[in-house]
């Protein structure tokens, strides 16, 4: 990566669910001083701020967040930057954070997603992520997100033979691994036949393919390396931040089976790390919905198209397996609170490569990965990380 080298110094989030009783400042709020807790800062070091949100406005009618979260975290008058790119809103901040550190604009940068979703119900809240499509031409016309990646897993069980088991193993392990994750909204096991006959959402996809909907806020510290240690004993390093654009509508696509920009930015950052797809021990994928965990691990390059859902029915993407993914338990089980995920996935990334992945700590974790996409696929991001000490 160009100029001067990142790392994270502390993280921090809220408990992922249905915080009724709380407002979306109070969730960004806790969030923002865990990762100051964290970092051992007092708080007066951080000279920048940005924040992930998508929908604000939309969801509890507060635009302007930037300002709100400044003034709430007691930040003012330092700089607070909203940024927005759908469910990739949190990785976009991170994004910002990071060419702040390198380009040597600032030093200390508290970064931040939020969203509050529950407010509103299943309907509004749908047509609401809608807008993360091509409002004329997918949600005007009907097409939901559900309805989006069903489409795409018909796609993918057309080409490559895979099965509604395949999806489903995908959200036994994902609720295996929050059931041991404290921040989780599903802190439960299922059984595959739980999976298998859920109620149906957008056929094939049934209630346990499908991400809830969710409030929540994370929030991670930067700082340049060489100052890192002055903080933490565990910096973890950032070592690649790439993000790629595509259509917003399905239909524009060459491929339903794959998401182009994920597998450009996947590549862009394995090229800036010097890494392969073999060396990462640990990643946050974006699994929305269970074909997007199938397709994102196809597009990583961690198995070739057609062979990942077959793997996950051989639990080879387990903790304890062949290549970890969604350790704390995915967008399925964790919750997606859209803005907040991308940051939630670098937290989770980070506790695991500090020795710190509790339950489902993967052995000997050095490498790990962070694929946040916004929409169906039009952009994507994602970031490598390893240990800075
Ligand atoms: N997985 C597992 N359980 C879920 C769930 C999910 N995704 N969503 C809701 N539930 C549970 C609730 O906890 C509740 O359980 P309880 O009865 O024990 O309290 C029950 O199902 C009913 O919840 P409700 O909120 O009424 O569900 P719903 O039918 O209104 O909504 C979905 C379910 C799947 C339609 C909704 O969660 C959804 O739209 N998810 C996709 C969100 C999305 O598109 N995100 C952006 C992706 S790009």
């Amino acid at each position: 990566m160009q100029g001067r080298k990142v790392a994270i110094i502390g993280v921090g989030m809220t408990t992922f669910g249905e915080h009724w009783d709380r407002g979306f400042r109070d969730l960004v709020v806790e969030a923002g001083l865990r990762a100051i807790q964290d970092a051992k800062l007092t708080g007066e070091e951080i000279s920048a701020g940005y924040v992930g949100t998508m929908a604000s406005g939309a969801l509890v009618g507060q635009e302007h967040a930037g300002a709100l979260i400044a003034d709430y975290m007691g930040l003012n008058p330092i700089p607070v930057t909203r940024v927005e790119g759908a469910c990739a809103s949190g990785s976009l901040a991170l994004r910002q954070g990071v060419m702040a550190i390198a380009s040597g604009l600032h030093d200390i940068v508290v970064v931040g997603g939020v969203e509050k979703m529950t407010d509103l119900d299943t309907a509004a809240v749908s047509e609401i992520l809608g807008g993360a499509g091509d409002q004329e031409w997918e949600l005007f016309m009907g097409a939901t997100f559900p309805g989006l990646y069903a489409m795409m897993a018909r796609r993918h069980m057309h080409e490559y033979g895979t099965t509604k088991e395949m999806l489903s193993a995908v959200s036994v392990k994902n609720h295996w691994n929050g059931a041991r994750n404290k921040y989780a909204q599903f802190q439960k096991e299922i059984t595959m036949e739980d999976a298998m006959t859920a109620k149906m959402v957008a056929d094939p996809l049934g209630l346990m393919d499908c991400s809830p909907i969710t409030d929540g806020a994370a929030a991670v510290i930067l700082a340049p390396i060489e100052k890192a240690a002055s903080y933490t004993k565990k910096p973890v390093e950032i070592v690649a931040s790439e993000q790629a654009s595509g259509t917003l509508a399905l239909h524009s696509r060459k491929s339903l089976t794959s998401i182009e920009a994920a597998k450009i930015a996947g590549a862009k950052a394995y090229k800036t790390a010097g890494l392969t797809p073999k060396d990462i021990d640990v990643a946050e994928v974006h699994d929305c919905f269970t074909i997007a965990e199938i397709i994102a691990t196809e597009d990583l390059g961690f198995f070739k198209p057609g062979e990942s859902g077959p793997a996950a029915l051989a639990g080879k993407t387990r903790f304890d397996a062949e290549i970890a993914i969604n350790t704390s338990g995915g967008l399925k089980a964790a919750g997606h609170p859209v803005g907040a995920t991308g940051i939630k996935q670098a937290c989770e990334i980070a506790w695991q490569l500090r020795g710190e992945g509790e339950g489902t700590q993967v052995k000997d974790a050095k490498i790990g990965l962070t694929h946040n996409v916004g929409g169906s696929g039009a952009t994507a991001v994602v970031h490598i990380y390893k240990q800075g000490w």
